[in-house]
């Protein structure tokens, strides 16, 4: 299992491109099922979650080939025939965005057996909307052997509201919708832009969907999709990231390929911090991204922060900007409201010599503490970045065990931090 050695105390500076969009690329991916013609995407990103459903598309029978493209890959993906209706267990408890499956299935195929997910260790994170909200489609779903059988006979729309918001329920049921008999509207909708980026690749294709990007989604059935290409968006939160480590190291980023109007509470939030950043609109009349601009250095003050469904402040930022507290003056309180046990970083960071305390779903930051390079132990995806961060600004040597967690959705972070000045060693361990 691969480790990080980080020297820590260097300001970063220089620019940085950002990646597409996994959380964007996974549901585009999945959209694949629901025709038998050729998709094609661009900016995919180089990450290992990407690899596990391409892994999961092939055993379902699914053709897929990947072209390195000068911003991420380029993949080009035909659902011809069904082999196997089947996301097995081994493949779900490595990804559980694998559930994507389910309904491009049923819609296309009329069955899918897909794995319960099982254990995160970021909560108990259920599928149960996603079951509840096929089943009012039509479809008949039951658990047995660890297992969701589904089946169905024709989708039919309808109109389901989410208890909660859930960004991959509501991927799942858009894509269901696509292929189903009638109009299916959702309510209390999740609106990230990934799910916008998802309706527009689907419309592409030839679906009829309508406020994507809002709470009301609205979807009118056909009977058949079809081939179409669609680039990635820009990963925002690897984007939010970069804006964090420019911060904690007191450096200056350009961040290149970036679309600044999808971090506007990350931006809003760092900038009342003190961290000042500029966003240059593209050239008129190009198709470049905004350009993003931040200089830190100066001094840092304390700020709350409660997670939040889009627009509101990401949980998968809530890491990474706890990092950051530990360098801001004052006392910060962090209210984690999308996940429970959400705070598995929290601990690793006090090895490093932050001073967190958790309160239930509250953790309170006291800053600014000196940071010391230490042993760390890397839990899931974005407590990683949060340990790469605070590795990047201790004093000394800082060792992250099982950094597999962040290659599942960082694009080589360590090669990219390196050339805007970090010192980050990848030691590489055969088993
Ligand atoms: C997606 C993102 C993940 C991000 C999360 C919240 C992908 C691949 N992953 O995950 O990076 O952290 O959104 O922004 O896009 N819930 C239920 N029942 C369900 C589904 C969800 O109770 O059937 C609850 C969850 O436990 C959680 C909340 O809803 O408390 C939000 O989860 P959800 O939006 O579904 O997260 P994911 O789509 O898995």
């Amino acid at each position: 299992m691969d480790k990080f050695l980080i020297q820590g105390g260097r300001p970063l500076e220089g620019r940085v491109a950002v990646s597409g969009a996994k959380n964007a690329a996974l549901p585009a991916m999945a959209a694949t099922l629901l025709t038998d013609q050729p998709v094609i995407l661009h900016n995919v990103p180089r990450v290992r979650d990407i690899g596990t459903l391409r892994s999961l598309l092939d055993e379902l029978g699914v053709d897929s080939a990947v072209e390195h493209e000068e911003h991420g890959n380029r993949m080009e993906i035909q659902a011809r025939r069904l082999l196997s209706p089947v996301a097995p267990y081994e493949l779900v408890k490595q990804m559980r965005a694998s559930v994507l499956v389910l309904g491009p299935l049923l819609a296309r195929f009329g069955q899918a057996r897909v794995s319960l997910p099982g254990g995160c260790a970021i909560g108990t994170r259920p599928i149960n909307l996603h079951v509840k909200g096929l089943e009012m489609l039509g479809a008949l779903i039951k658990v047995a052997h660890g297992y969701l059988d589904a089946k169905a006979n024709g989708l039919r729309g309808a109109n389901f509201k989410f208890d909660t918001i859930s960004v991959t329920g509501t991927e799942n049921l858009m894509m269901a919708a696509a292929l189903a008999d009638g109009v299916t509207v959702l309510e209390n909708a999740a609106s990230e832009p990934e799910v916008e980026d998802l309706a527009n690749l689907l419309n592409k294709m030839g679906a009829c969907i309508e406020g994507a990007g809002t709470g009301r989604i609205s979807i009118r059935g056909v009977t058949r999709l079809h081939g179409a290409e669609h680039t990635i968006i820009p990963d925002r939160i690897e984007a939010g990231t970069f804006l964090v480590a420019a911060a904690i190291t007191g450096g200056q980023l350009v961040l290149e390929r970036s679309e600044p109007s999808h971090l506007t509470a990350l931006i809003a939030k760092l900038e009342e911090v003190g961290v000042p950043i500029h966003t240059t609109p593209p050239r008129p009349g190009t198709f470049d991204c905004p350009v993003l601009e931040v200089r830190a250095g100066g001094p840092m003050r304390a700020l709350d922060v409660t997670t939040q469904e889009y627009p509101g402040f990401p949980t998968d930022m809530q890491a990474q900007y706890m990092a950051l507290m530990t360098q801001a003056d004052g006392e910060s309180v962090i209210k984690e409201t999308i996940f429970e046990n959400r705070f598995v970083h929290a601990p690793e960071l006090a090895r490093l010599g932050a001073d967190i305390s958790i309160d239930g779903r509250r953790a309170i930051v006291r800053g600014k503490t000196a940071l010391t390079g230490a042993k760390v132990l890397a839990s899931d995806l974005r407590a990683s970045a949060s340990l790469v961060l605070a590795g990047m600004a201790a004093e000394g040597e800082t060792m992250i065990d099982r950094v597999y967690h962040i290659d599942r959705g960082y694009e080589r972070i360590e090669v990219k931090l390196n050339k805007v000045g970090a010192r980050i060693r990848r030691i590489s361990e055969v088993p």
